[in-house]
């Protein structure tokens, strides 16, 4: 079956896709105000839409996505807020344990799990236990991430190394250095997505994208589709990546 078919329908080269994209989950409570509905309606319609893309992303063969659910800074929001996000994210994850054999996509979590509520952080850790042996596609959600705490934390633990006397500075090199980042044995994102109109980069995967391609739309979250994606797609695809060089 063709994963497009109507002429109107945007044309993928399915065989040349990013291996690894990422997306700024952006634009929920805007979504939510333009229908007079209050703000955790648009996280709920945003839940729905992480559902949609990370399937379809499973079943064109994309091997990683990697989305920004709640960065560092998020918890200067109203606590109401912060904590409607937690419970959705809860009841997520209980849905996608129950159905882990059938969906087998393995899930990680980026960014540091301690500062969530107990259950939330207990279910993390057991979607990534459940999941480490599956292939194929991997999600990896970013919770409580900030590119320059990851950064910080990643020079903080080789610093403590040289302190103990295991490793001497002159030994760090990109390499190494990415081993200590929470996306270790992870490639770069190919294609960072933003919807929700905004461009900039909000301290997402800033050591990661270091050459990954932007895409940014006004679309919100919630109203992202898979048609959207395959926009997004498509301008990746019309690309031209020189990493430096001509
Ligand atoms: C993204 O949507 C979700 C999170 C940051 C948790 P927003 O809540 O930032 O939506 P806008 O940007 O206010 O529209
Ligand atoms: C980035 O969106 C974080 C997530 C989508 C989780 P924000 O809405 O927090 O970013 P700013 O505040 O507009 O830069
Ligand atoms: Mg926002």
């Amino acid at each position: 079956m063709p994963l497009f078919s109507k002429s109107e329908e945007t044309a993928v080269d399915f065989d040349h896709l990013p291996r690894h994209i990422a997306i700024i989950m952006d634009g929920n409570g805007r979504w939510a105000r333009s229908r007079g509905l209050p703000r955790t309606a648009g996280h709920a319609a945003g839940a729905e839409t992480f559902r949609t893309i990370a399937v379809y992303c499973k079943e064109i063969g994309i091997q990683y996505l990697t989305v920004y659910a709640f960065s560092t800074e998020n918890w200067k929001r109203p606590a109401e807020e912060v904590s409607a996000i937690m419970d959705l994210l809860r009841k997520y994850l209980l849905e996608a344990i129950e159905k882990m054999e059938r969906d087998r996509v393995k899930m990680r979590f980026f960014g540091d799990l301690s500062p969530l509520p107990d259950e939330l952080r207990d279910l993390c850790l057991r979607t990534e236990e459940i999941s480490t042996h599956y292939e194929g596609c991997q999600v990896n959600i970013c919770l409580n991430y900030g590119g320059r705490d990851e950064i910080l934390r990643a020079a903080q633990n080789f610093a403590a190394q040289c302190a103990a006397g295991k490793r001497i500075p002159q030994e760090l090199t990109e390499e190494l250095f990415s081993r200590g980042l929470w996306s270790a044995g992870i490639p770069d994102p190919d294609l960072v997505i933003r919807p929700g109109g905004e461009e900039r980069v909000s301290n997402f995967l800033l050591w990661q994208s270091a050459y990954a391609e932007y895409y940014f739309t006004k679309v919100n979250w919630p109203d992202f589709s898979k048609e959207e994606l395959r926009k997004a797609l498509c301008a990746y695809q019309s690309r031209q990546r020189r990493y430096g060089g001509i």
